[in-house]
């Protein structure tokens, strides 16, 4: 067996594992990232499209912000289609100037090893049956196999970035930790397609045959989706039933100026919220999908896996650069009070959008009803878009 040694060992290479290294290392902190997939397969995920404002300076502080300032969309607003008409939220003016960027989690992560390859950073891809060992004491270890043989990792601290599926949040013993669950009886089935974006900012439908949403990764590659029973299955959807569905559920005139074309990717996701507590357990700390999943309606995933990476490297600074655990220490309530409210809005968003199978008129109604208050009270989109633009860290 090999013995490696590093001060933060990372399980999970996806855009919270790749974005704490990068940004450790840039203050002298030591870091391996441990990944189960290889490289090929991690950038073959279509997964979230809009970074809040937070995220993006983060990027920005890990040095890599320059392809996603020249390439992402600025985008100042976005439309809520319901009830005939397509409703606009003033994102710059009702959230104090701030915006979110369109720009794929894709690029984010491509950009990240990028990065990390720029400054020799180690990544060890397709690391098979990785485990993390004595959590509880001051020398935790981390174990994998590659290319048959077997390795060891000794470390200061352990972070589990490794997703929903991941190992880490399975080691903490189940007297120890609370998982909060919610299954929503749907999906979304997602399409991309080269053709020009409906819109110049992103539609989020309500209608009665179900939530749609219109988004885009760039002018030339747009990103569409439709909510579907959790029975369907990709292959059922030929692009022509998903163009068809899609222009029944957007007003008229936005349906008229969709452009279609064949889709290169199309896949289902289905919609949780979820959060276990606490996030950390001895010596190490849980960050991202590992810890929370919300529903995707609102684009919160991916920005509450950045909030928790903002707290951990600020937490590491405090420990390696000037002694204080302080950061460490408060990380779990920290990262929780920010993810509950992520929670809160994805759940929302996901109920007033959704046409949900066991609904009766009155749901329908008090759907609508919101959807009036919404659009007739600057509070009400105010705080819908302090929301979406982020909460401050
Ligand atoms: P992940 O991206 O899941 O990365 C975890 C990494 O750990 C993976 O690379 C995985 O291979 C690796 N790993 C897992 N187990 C192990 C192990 N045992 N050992 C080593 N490595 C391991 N969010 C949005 O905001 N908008 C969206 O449209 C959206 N769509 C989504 C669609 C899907 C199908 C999914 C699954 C998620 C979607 N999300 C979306 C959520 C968003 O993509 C996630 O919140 C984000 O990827 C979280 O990043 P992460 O690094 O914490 O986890
Ligand atoms: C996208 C996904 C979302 O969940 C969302 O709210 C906005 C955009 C996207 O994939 O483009």
């Amino acid at each position: 067996m090999t013995v490696q040694k590093t001060q933060v060992a990372i399980i999970g290479g996806g855009p919270s594992g790749l974005l704490l290294s990068q940004l450790l290392h840039r203050k002298g902190i030591d870091s391996i990232v441990l990944e189960r997939q290889s490289r090929g397969y991690v950038l073959g995920r279509i997964r979230a499209g809009v970074l809040e404002h937070g995220f993006v300076n983060l990027m920005r502080e890990a040095g890599c912000g320059e392809r996603m300032d020249a390439e992402g969309e600025v985008h100042e607003g976005f439309y809520i289609a319901h009830q005939g008409r397509n409703d606009r939220i003033d994102l710059e003016k009702y959230a104090d100037g701030a915006t979110v960027m369109v720009y794929g989690q894709t690029e984010v992560t491509r950009d990240l090893y990028a990065a990390r390859d720029a400054m020799d950073g180690v990544v060890i891809h397709e690391a098979a049956n990785v485990q993390p060992h004595d959590l509880k004491s001051d020398s935790p270890y981390v174990t994998y196999e590659k290319d048959g043989s077997e390795h060891r990792i000794d470390c200061d601290f352990i972070v589990g970035a490794d997703g929903f599926h991941g190992v880490s949040r399975k080691s903490i013993p189940g007297d120890v930790l609370k998982e909060y669950e919610k299954v929503y009886p749907f999906g979304w089935l997602g399409i991309l397609s080269e053709t020009k974006p409906v819109s110049p900012e992103l539609i989020y439908a309500r209608h009665e045959r179900g939530f749609a949403l219109c988004s885009m990764r760039s002018q030339v590659l747009s990103r569409y989706y439709i909510q579907v029973p959790l029975t369907d299955k990709p292959e059922d959807w030929s692009d022509d039933a998903f163009w068809a569905e899609l222009k029944s559920r957007l007003p008229e005139d936005v349906a008229a100026g969709l452009e279609t074309g064949p889709s290169i990717e199309k896949s289902i996701a289905p919609l949780r919220s979820f959060v276990a507590e606490p996030m950390r357990y001895g010596n190490l700390f849980l960050a991202g999908d590992a810890a929370h999943i919300v529903p995707p309606t609102g684009a919160k995933g991916l920005n509450s896996a950045a909030s928790d990476i903002y707290y951990l490297y600020h937490g590491f600074m405090d420990h390696y650069l000037n002694g204080d655990s302080a950061g460490l220490d408060g990380y779990s309530e920290k990262a929780l009070a920010r993810v509950w409210k992520a929670e809160r809005f994805s759940w929302w968003m996901t109920n007033l959008l959704h046409l949900f199978p066991d609904a009766q008129e009155v749901d329908q109604r008090l759907q609508c009803t919101d959807l009036d208050y919404l659009f007739s009270s600057d509070a009400a989109q105010a705080s819908l878009a302090e929301n979406y633009v982020g909460l401050p860290y």
